[in-house]
């Protein structure tokens, strides 16, 4: 397991180039399966959540070829008979579970892997299970496996009413409506910018979903899903955690390009409040830190809202804001495993209930930290960044997940980041 050792203090200065998405390429990956040729997924990063997809693609007999270079991946689904994803993979990655839609759309048959526990806290697959079954299909559960048959070969369709939204949820639905012999209609479906960019690169391929973007998705089923190419969007998570570390690591000027600010939501609008000098353009973002930071309290929701994906990073960059600020989250109460690390640095966070209360400014300092999850870990490089002297990251293998070449990316405009074998590992 790596460690990032991290010396601190130094502003951010230059522009990074913004990678695709982790989380819109899987649902795209997905979908995939569902074509009658190959299909060609463009900005496809290279992450380790994506190199677990491969493999749990792989296990159906669809051929996956991954053009790294020119982050292009290619999946041939004609080949598909073993219509089943194993716990050995699905534990490694909750997305996995899309592999349920996948393969009830794809053939009318699916054996797919529960996928357990999470980091932060119990992650249930209630909506996923209860909407198959409002669009027709039986479900059974087998030794910790969900089997999930359409009569006759393919889903009838209905008409689900998910409460609370689920962005994966209505992703799985999704791909198990696309090919049904009728037509399914998702209400309260998640509006996140990943599921629409599923939606418009499935139309394309012959899907007939309307509603996109919008909390009521249609969709009529297909006979066939043509092969083809689809593109993946940036990654807007990534975009939000660079612009939240140059906004406190004073001196920064950063410029964050390949990005898609329209995917931003209302983050931008919370991020104005911060003072930073902040240009946007369709397509980049230049961010300069301001003299000193105000406390600003957020609430995480549901898109366009404060997303949870960066509600850690939020609080990290709080720690150097003058007064009090409080992050709650809404979508996932238990998501502060970062708080004691944090506090190890010298911050003071307390948390209640799903709140975490932030009393700043305080300077953090250098120590070893150990990394939770991913974006609990990339908090941490934040953190370790605008701290004095030098901070250890252990188990970075998170960050590894869903950052792509973060170090890299972070030491070409001034960080000083470097990856070390921690000792028997
Ligand atoms: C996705 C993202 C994750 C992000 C989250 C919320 C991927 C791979 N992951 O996760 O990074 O933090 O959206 O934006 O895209 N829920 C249920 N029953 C279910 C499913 C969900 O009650 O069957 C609840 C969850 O507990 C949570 C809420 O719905 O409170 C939203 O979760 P969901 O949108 O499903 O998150 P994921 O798709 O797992």
């Amino acid at each position: 397991m790596d460690t990032f050792k991290i010396r601190g203090g130094r502003p951010l200065i230059g522009s990074i180039p913004i990678s695709g998405s982790k989380n819109a390429a899987l649902p795209l990956m997905a979908g995939a399966l569902l074509a009658d040729g190959p299909v060609t997924i463009e900005n496809t990063p290279l992450l380790q959540d994506i190199f677990t997809f491969n493999n749990v693609i792989r296990v159906t007999g669809a051929r996956v070829e991954f053009e790294e270079e020119k982050r292009s991946l290619s999946i041939d689904p004609s080949g598909m008979y073993h219509f089943e994803s194993p716990y050995d993979l699905v534990r490694k990655m909750r997305a996995s579970f899309y592999m349920a839609g996948a393969l009830i759309g794809a053939s009318g048959y699916a054996r797919v892997s529960l996928p357990g526990g999470c980091a932060w806290g119990p992650r249930p697959v209630n909506l996923h299970l209860e909407g198959l079954k409002a669009f027709g299909a039986d479900i059974e559960m087998d030794k910790g496996y969900v089997v999930a048959k359409a009569p006759g070969g393919r889903l009838p369709g209905g008409v689900f009413d998910m409460n609370p939204s689920s962005v994966g949820a209505t992703v799985n639905l999704i791909l198990a409506a696309v090919k049904a012999k009728g037509t399914s209609v998702i209400r309260n479906a998640a509006r996140e910018p990943d599921v629409v960019n599923l939606c418009e690169n499935l139309n394309r391929l012959g899907a007939r979903i309307s509603g996109l973007g919008t909390a009521e998705l249609i969709i009529e089923g297909t006979d066939s899903i043509s092969g083809g190419t689809m593109y993946n969007t940036p990654d807007r998570i990534e975009t939000g955690t660079f612009m939240i570390a140059a906004a406190m690591i004073p001196g920064s000027d950063l410029i964050l390009e390949k990005t898609d600010t329209e995917d931003l939501g209302s983050f931008v609008d919370t991020f104005r409040k911060l003072g930073c000098g902040l240009e946007l353009t369709k397509h980049s973002i230049r961010v300069t830190a301001p003299e000193s930071l105000p406390p600003i309290s957020i609430d995480t929701a549901i898109y366009p809202g404060f997303p949870t994906d960066l509600q850690a990073q939020w609080a990290t960059m709080m720690t150097a804001a003058n007064g009090t600020s409080i992050i709650t989250d809404h979508i996932y109460p238990d998501r502060f495993s970062y708080i004691p690390e944090l506090n190890r640095l010298g911050a003071s966070i307390t948390q209640k209930e799903n709140l975490a209360i932030i009393q700043g400014a305080t300077p953090l300092t250098g120590a070893s930290v150990m990394s939770t999850d991913l974006r609990a870990s990339v908090s941490l490089v934040i953190a370790g960044m605008a701290a004095s002297g030098e901070t250890d990251v252990l188990r970075v293998y998170h960050l590894d997940r869903g950052y792509e070449f973060l170090e890299e990316k972070l030491n070409k405009v001034g960080a000083d980041i470097r990856r070390v074998q921690e000792a028997g590992s």
